[in-house]
């Protein structure tokens, strides 16, 4: 994939300046995700801090659009001035083909840190974009369930392998796989908040019911308390009868939890996906990239909401 350009009013935009002021402090005609990061940094414009939060999307549903949604977000945080880690725990590697790169290149993912004890700092790999890191996947990370199985504390070796960095990042966003098991339960236990990508159709309630039995029984018996559940709808599309009947008995049955704009159909996340690019990068004027945008605005309004924060992040990753 090939590193993203911005022209200046993108740019500007991206900083929350004029024009004017953007080409006041570094005049191009294009400029590099550094140049915005390094302007960032020198006229300190920093989007408003959310403490650092690790956000889990997770469906034990394949197709619903984990992987298109997790990279888009991660993306386009990092592009708002966030610092960012995005990690890949599908075997499938498909987030980290959406960041352009293939999981099998890489040596290390989750399954040496999580078993093999290496520090989690070995796995974590730049992505075109200057605070975007992430952890690739590949598979030979289909062998973590088995190979947790009989260890001690099963259920934490994530949440304690990411106390090593996460103070480095705003936001650590996971991807998950649309399984039910160890490497799910450990990510769970890892995560502040979840956010669950749903298709507009009735098979989906099944595996929500299911989702929130799994989150209820961690509470209960490994004394994990989510802060957030966020229920997107994703690929929506309004003119079947079926999927408005659907998203209605959503607004139903999850009313607290579901959010309350949908991620339209948008044939631009599987072209951008083949293409190895979030939607952002492939195309930003897409209704999806203006969906994803809304979504994100929402979640940081309500995580802003709920908690004490103060107005600025620091620069957290270089
Ligand atoms: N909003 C959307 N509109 C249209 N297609 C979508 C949308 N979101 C995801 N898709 C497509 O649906 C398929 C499954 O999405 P993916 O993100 O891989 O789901 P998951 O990670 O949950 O398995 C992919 O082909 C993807 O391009
Ligand atoms: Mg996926």
């Amino acid at each position: 994939m090939e590193t993203p350009s911005y022209p200046p009013r993108l740019a500007a935009e991206l900083l929350g300046i004029t024009p004017k002021s953007l080409k006041a402090s570094l005049e191009k005609d294009a400029y590099t995700p550094e140049d915005v990061w390094d302007l960032r940094a020198k006229l300190n414009l920093y989007p408003p801090s959310v403490g650092t939060r690790k956000q889990l999307f997770l469906n034990f549903k394949g197709g619903t659009g984990k992987t298109s949604l997790s990279t888009s977000y991660a993306w386009r945080l990092a592009e708002m001035g966030y610092g960012v880690l995005l990690v890949d725990l599908d075997s499938q590697g498909h987030a980290t083909k959406c960041l352009g790169f293939e999981g099998e290149d890489f040596q290390h993912t989750l399954l040496n840190v999580l078993v093999k004890k290496a520090p989690i700092t070995q796995a974590i790999q730049k992505s075109q974009l200057p605070n975007l890191e992430f952890i690739p996947s590949n598979l030979t990370m289909s062998t973590v369930d088995l190979a947790l199985m009989p260890m001690a504390g099963r259920e934490f070796k994530l949440k304690n392998a990411l106390k090593e960095v996460e103070a480095h990042y705003d936001f650590i966003i996971f991807d998950a796989p649309p399984s039910f098991g160890l490497l799910n339960l450990n990510a769970l236990m890892a995560a502040d908040d979840l956010i669950v990508p749903v298709l507009a159709d009735f098979l989906s309630f099944h595996g929500l019911k299911l989702l929130f039995e799994t989150v209820q029984s961690l509470e209960e018996d490994l004394g994990h308390v989510l802060d957030h559940v966020f229920i997107v709808v994703n690929a929506f599309n309004a003119t079947f009868k079926l999927a408005k009947e659907a998203l209605e008995a959503l607004k139903e049955h999850y009313p607290e939890y579901l959010m309350p704009q949908v991620v339209r159909q948008c044939t631009r996340f599987a072209q951008a996906s083949s293409e190895g690019q979030p939607i952002f990068a492939f195309d930003r004027d897409s209704k999806g990239a203006g969906d994803v945008q809304v979504l994100i605005d929402e979640v940081i309004r309500r995580l802003q909401s709920s908690a004490k924060v103060a107005p600025q992040v620091e620069a957290k990753s270089a």
